[in-house]
């Protein structure tokens, strides 16, 4: 990197460099904007930031991936625009470590990410978090405050209204060990994996249109969930607060689709729950029928699956030994992971990769999912 440093910005003196992950979540989907609980592994897949001072007023910031340079003089920033691209993770970034009360300082920076984009593996949260690090120039976050720095950053000038889940993880990964964040306390504790699986993601290398309107309407639903369900029960703040009980007593009351939504909220949690059980007693034919509910759940309650998920996480099941498998992330397109015996993983990737492409023409990426440590300075 710093060879490149160098070429595109002359020196390379002073430079820093700064990592953030991507992440699979092995289960509780769109359930962290309802405050509930959420499991995911931080990956070794990262964005990478090198920074160094620049002599003049501006922040300029170049990403290997797409080629192109963006420059503000760092007075600028506090009143800028989004572009709509790749550029508003860290310009939204800088917008809010200067409402946080940092300033930006001139600087240069250099993007390079090995986090496939629109994967559903988080490459927005990764860039957000190795971005925040670098533009702190030295000055340091508590972690928590970095995480919704940065979740802030998404949902003010990126305008997604997303949940903790990327961030955190990115932040609070922890090598060989999964992450049970409650997302509303926003403490977490680390959960071991029983010897001898692995977790395997399968990108079906396509993003729906729909996704991010998708995303804002589930929002909106649970939200009118929680309005509906509130006139009934008293102190129901949010889905996580609904009992399967009283998501029962009030169905009848709901919209047909909210109540479908809050049932999969309300029955996701339940299964991160048991998924952690499950794993502390090795209990891997349960950990995975928990995922396979899960997506069961998101396809027909939450409606945020798509064929090609479906037809991956159906295939996968067929393939020997592997315990489960469900789509990972927000939905329509990404990845799925599957949950297997970690001696099967070699003969897995190439089977699935012959159904996926014998179905659609298409050959996905495989990923092992080794979880690896939370963003730093490398
Ligand atoms: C996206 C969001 C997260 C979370 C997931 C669904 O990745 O950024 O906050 O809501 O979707 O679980």
């Amino acid at each position: 990197m710093m060879e490149i440093f160098q070429q595109l910005f002359g020196s390379a003196e002073g430079m820093r460099t700064f990592r953030a992950p991507g992440r699979v979540n092995l289960i509780g989907e769109h359930t962290d904007y309802n405050l509930g609980f959420v499991l995911p592994v931080a990956l070794d897949l990262a964005t990478t930031v090198a920074t160094a001072p620049s002599r003049d007023r501006m922040l300029r910031i170049y990403s290997q991936q797409r080629q192109e340079m963006r420059q503000w003089k760092v007075e600028e920033l506090a009143e800028l625009a989004p572009a709509h691209d790749w550029s508003d993770y860290p310009a939204g970034v800088a917008r809010e470590l200067i409402l946080a009360g940092f300033p930006i300082q001139p600087a240069n920076l250099l993007i390079a990410s090995t986090v496939p984009e629109g994967s559903g593996l988080s490459s927005s949260a990764a860039l957000e978090v190795s971005s925040a690090l670098a533009l702190l120039h030295g000055r340091t976050l508590n972690p928590l405050e970095l995480a919704l720095l940065c979740q802030r950053a998404e949902r003010n000038f990126v305008g997604m209204p997303c949940g903790i889940m990327d961030q955190y993880i990115s932040v609070f990964g922890r090598r060989n060990c999964a992450v049970e964040i409650d997302c509303r306390s926003q403490g977490h504790r680390l959960v071991d994996l029983p010897a001898g699986i692995t977790f395997v993601a399968v990108n079906t290398m396509v993003k729906h249109a729909l996704a991010s309107s998708a995303y804002r309407e589930r929002v909106a639903e649970c939200a009118a969930a929680v309005a509906g369900i509130g006139q009934r029960f008293r102190g129901v703040e949010s889905l996580r607060d609904v009992s399967p009980e009283q998501l029962a007593a009030v169905e009848p009351q709901l919209m047909e689709t909210v109540a479908r939504r809050a049932r999969h909220v309300v029955t996701e949690d339940d299964r991160v729950g048991r998924f952690v059980e499950a794993s502390a007693a090795g209990d891997l034919r349960q950990m995975g029928q928990l995922m396979l509910d899960s997506h069961a759940s998101l396809r027909d309650d939450y409606e945020v699956s798509c064929e090609e998920l479906d037809f991956l996480v159906q295939a996968a099941t067929a393939i020997d030994g592997v315990y489960g498998s469900r789509m990972t992330g927000g939905g329509f397109g990404g990845c799925t992971v599957t949950l297997l015996r970690a001696d099967s993983a070699k003969a897995f990737a190439a089977k699935i990769v012959d159904a996926y492409r014998d179905r659609f023409d298409v050959t996905p990426a495989v990923y092992a999912c080794q979880p690896s440590d939370g963003a730093g300075a490398l």
